[in-house]
């Protein structure tokens, strides 16, 4: 396998982590630069070890920071360019959406345009399968296709399908060598605890209330982190995917109440904890992903199946307390209350 520098940006954050350390154990050659600001859902922590191997280097910056940017890819010369960085969670984009259009809209377009000027061989935009919506409860026949109509729900959905419109553009346009990834929900270790699966772990550890949205039953497509970390390796080392948009997810749907329910039994907690609560503005009620074109181009499969993957990363949180304990204690008990204080 012949030597590459990977630009890796938002590579603090749950799914860039876990990205960083997928690659740098499968390609020992391989430079990989992580290019995060750390915001609230950065954590260098998380990124100790990676420190210690000498094909790592960590950047501090914001990707709009366009003369940082070219400083940057003038340094490294990188041939891949995978951005992971984005404000990612739905909740806080309904509180600020102008935050997630800058960031998830405007990062991208510095990025591809640093990646036009230094002839990048690959940009790649993760996305998300919020940009299709969602499907009725009452139609498990249907699932997104990538030639489903973007449709999006949030202010974080809109952003990324806008991002996703202009990554596409950016190749119609200027040829650029771009490929999108839609994956669906993912979990496993660094979940930052705002979100679902994470929250509910540490909220039962606490034997805190567990705040369930509206009547539960909303379903996602759950994928542990890895198997998204492998496809995004499949696509950017395929010379046929430029230009190309891959769903990811495993056939995995779950209802949220019975992941609750699930992580109460394996942490030996009572469903008495479980509470009913305000429902999300605008929330989508079923997410289900096609991956046919990944898998029969790819021969991309998921090999983590969610009852080990659940079990795993609910050990994980249990040996990994110092990691969440320190982010849980500062500003994140603040936003707990304001966001929980009063549903
Ligand atoms: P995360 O919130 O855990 O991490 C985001 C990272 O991006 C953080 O390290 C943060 O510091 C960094 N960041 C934010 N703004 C930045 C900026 N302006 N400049 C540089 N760095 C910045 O997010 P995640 O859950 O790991 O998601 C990563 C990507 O994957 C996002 O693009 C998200 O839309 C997408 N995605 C997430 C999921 C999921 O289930 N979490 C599923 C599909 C796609
Ligand atoms: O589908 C991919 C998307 O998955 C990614 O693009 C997003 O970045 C990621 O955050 C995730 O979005 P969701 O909104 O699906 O994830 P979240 O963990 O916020 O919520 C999962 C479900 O659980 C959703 O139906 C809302 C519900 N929920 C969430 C929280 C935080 C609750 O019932 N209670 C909660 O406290």
């Amino acid at each position: 396998m012949d030597e590459k520098t990977i630009i890796v940006t938002g590579g603090a954050g749950f799914i860039g982590s876990n990205f960083v350390y997928y690659m740098l154990k499968k390609y020992p050659n391989y430079r990989i630069i992580c290019l995060d600001a750390l915001t609230y859902a950065g954590n260098l922590s998380t990124l100790k070890k990676a420190m210690e191997n000498e094909n790592f280097r960590f950047v501090k910056g914001d990707i709009r920071d366009r003369e940082l940017v070219e400083r940057l890819f003038e340094e490294e010369k990188p041939d891949i360019v995978v951005n992971f960085a984005a404000e990612s969670h739905v909740d806080r984009s309904i509180e600020n959406p102008q935050l997630f259009l800058e960031t998830n809209i405007m990062g991208p377009e510095v990025l591809m345009d640093a990646c036009k000027k230094y002839g990048i061989k690959r940009y790649h935009q993760v996305s998300t399968d919020e940009v299709y919506g969602d499907l009725p409860l009452d139609r498990p026949d249907l699932f997104f296709t990538e030639k489903t109509n973007l449709h999006a729900s949030s202010p974080y959905s809109a952003s990324k399908a806008s991002a996703d419109l202009v990554t596409l553009a950016y190749h119609r346009t200027y040829g650029l060598p771009v490929s999108i990834s839609r994956c669906s929900n993912n979990y496993g270790p660094y979940h930052f605890p705002e979100k679902l699966i994470p929250l509910m772990i540490i909220n039962a550890l606490h034997d805190k209330p567990l705040p369930v949205y509206g009547d539960g039953l909303n379903v996602r497509d759950w994928l542990y982190v890895e198997d998204h970390c492998k496809a995004i390796d499949l696509i950017i080392h395929d010379e046929n995917s430029v230009g190309e948009v891959y769903n990811v997810g495993g056939h995995n749907e779950m209802a949220n109440i019975d992941i609750v329910k699930l992580i109460l039994k394996e942490l030996g907690k009572p469903e008495t904890l479980i509470t009913y609560v305000k429902d999300r503005k605008g929330h989508d009620r079923r997410y289900a992903i096609d991956p046919t074109k990944i898998t029969t181009r790819l021969g991309w499969e998921p090999e983590t199946k969610f009852e080990n993957g659940i079990v795993k990363t609910i050990k994980w949180y249990l040996d990994h307390k110092d990691w969440w304990e320190e982010i849980i204690s500062g500003d994140y008990q603040n936003y707990y209350q304001k966001m929980y204080g009063d549903k």
